[in-house]
């Protein structure tokens, strides 16, 4: 399986004492770096259920050398894209009272850059080990939206692609010429797709219009954070709901939906033969209701212990079994 992470970030959480003072200096009493990167998170859960897999992620200064090292030293080795821009450190602060303000850097990639991108996916799929491509998350400046819905057209006749991504990236994905196998948004991210607020009852009517909108050959999964997931399966398949497993305290939701995903995708592909026997043009193969409730169960306990991690840390040694 090829991964594919083009916006990866280092993320630096200060924790302050008290209130956060906007215009004014503010000293923190604790402070951590962790690695935030979609696909490279989605990597680290399948490594964590059995699963290798080869992880692209464009990288460049030192941020990105940390961000590598600290991926290797959890067991993944990424193949990195060499990008002139330094690596993204984006801030979180936490104040005393526990809330949340993050400051997101920007990075700009090249075209020539996009270009190598391609010349690493095109020499992956090119040796034929790889049947599935997974790719995530925000794209860096300079990128065109359109670039995941790109990659599912030039690839998609010999991989099965999966896409999770938000907002103009996920929209044009949905409309590619050779559609995704799988979509994964969360209920905001599916909302943005639909253009309406949505509820967790009426998230299914929303993603079976998104399943139709593909030619009916997308399954899709909705998270839904606390309450749960649902999947709906391509080619009119079937409607799965997954509670979500009570957690006694919650720690990191960052990487919940990535660990949900890796863990469906590892356990359909143990009931159907491993990646060797995907057919990228029958799409992902979930037998039916029961083989999507299995693997459902599973992604949901994997991603509840998950939250209760810190940051974005993954856990060990998730089971397929249930
Ligand atoms: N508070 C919680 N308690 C138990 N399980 C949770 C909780 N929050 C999330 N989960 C589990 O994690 C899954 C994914 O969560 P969520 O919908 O928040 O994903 P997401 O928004 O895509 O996350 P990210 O993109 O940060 O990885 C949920 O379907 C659920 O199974
Ligand atoms: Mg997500």
């Amino acid at each position: 399986m090829i991964t594919l992470t083009m916006n990866p970030a280092l993320d630096l959480t200060l924790h302050l004492a008290g209130p956060a003072k906007t215009g004014a200096l503010n000293r923190s009493v604790s402070s951590s770096v962790t690695h935030g990167g979609k696909g490279t998170n989605f990597s680290l859960a399948l490594l964590s259920a059995g699963v290798p897999s080869a992880a692209v992620a464009l990288l460049g200064g030192a941020a990105g050398e940390r961000f590598r090292a600290m991926h290797e030293e959890r067991g993944l080795k990424i193949t990195a894209v060499p990008i002139s821009a330094e690596t993204r450190t984006n801030v979180k602060v936490i104040d005393g009272d526990g809330v949340c303000t993050e400051y997101n850097q920007t990075v700009t990639v090249t075209e020539s850059e996009l270009d190598d991108v391609i010349a690493v996916l095109d020499a992956l799929v090119a040796t034929g080990e790889h049947k599935i491509m997974h790719m995530a998350g925000s794209l860096p400046a300079g990128a065109p939206k359109s670039f995941y819905r790109t990659l599912c057209e030039r690839y998609g006749d010999r991989v099965a692609c999966i896409v999770d991504a938000d907002g103009e990236a996920l929209k044009a994905a949905v409309a590619a010429k050779i559609p995704p196998v799988l979509l994964k948004p969360n209920k905001a991210e599916l909302e943005g797709l639909v253009g309406r607020p949505l509820t967790n009852e009426s998230v299914v009517e929303a993603a079976r219009e998104v399943r139709a909108a593909t030619g009916g050959r997308a399954s899709v999964i909705v998270t839904l954070g606390e309450n749960g997931a649902v999947f709906v399966g391509a080619n009119g398949g079937g409607t799965v709901r997954v509670s979500a497993v009570k957690v006694p305290v919650v720690r990191g939701f960052t990487a919940a939906g990535d660990t949900f995903l890796a863990t469906f995708v590892a356990r359909v592909l143990r009931d159907n033969g491993g990646e060797g026997a995907v057919v990228p043009a029958r799409g992902l193969q979930v037998r039916g209701d029961a083989g999507a409730s299995a693997a459902m169960r599973a992604a949901a306990r994997a991603a509840a212990e998950k939250v209760a991690l810190e940051g974005s840390e993954i856990p060990a040694n998730i089971s397929l079994d249930i």
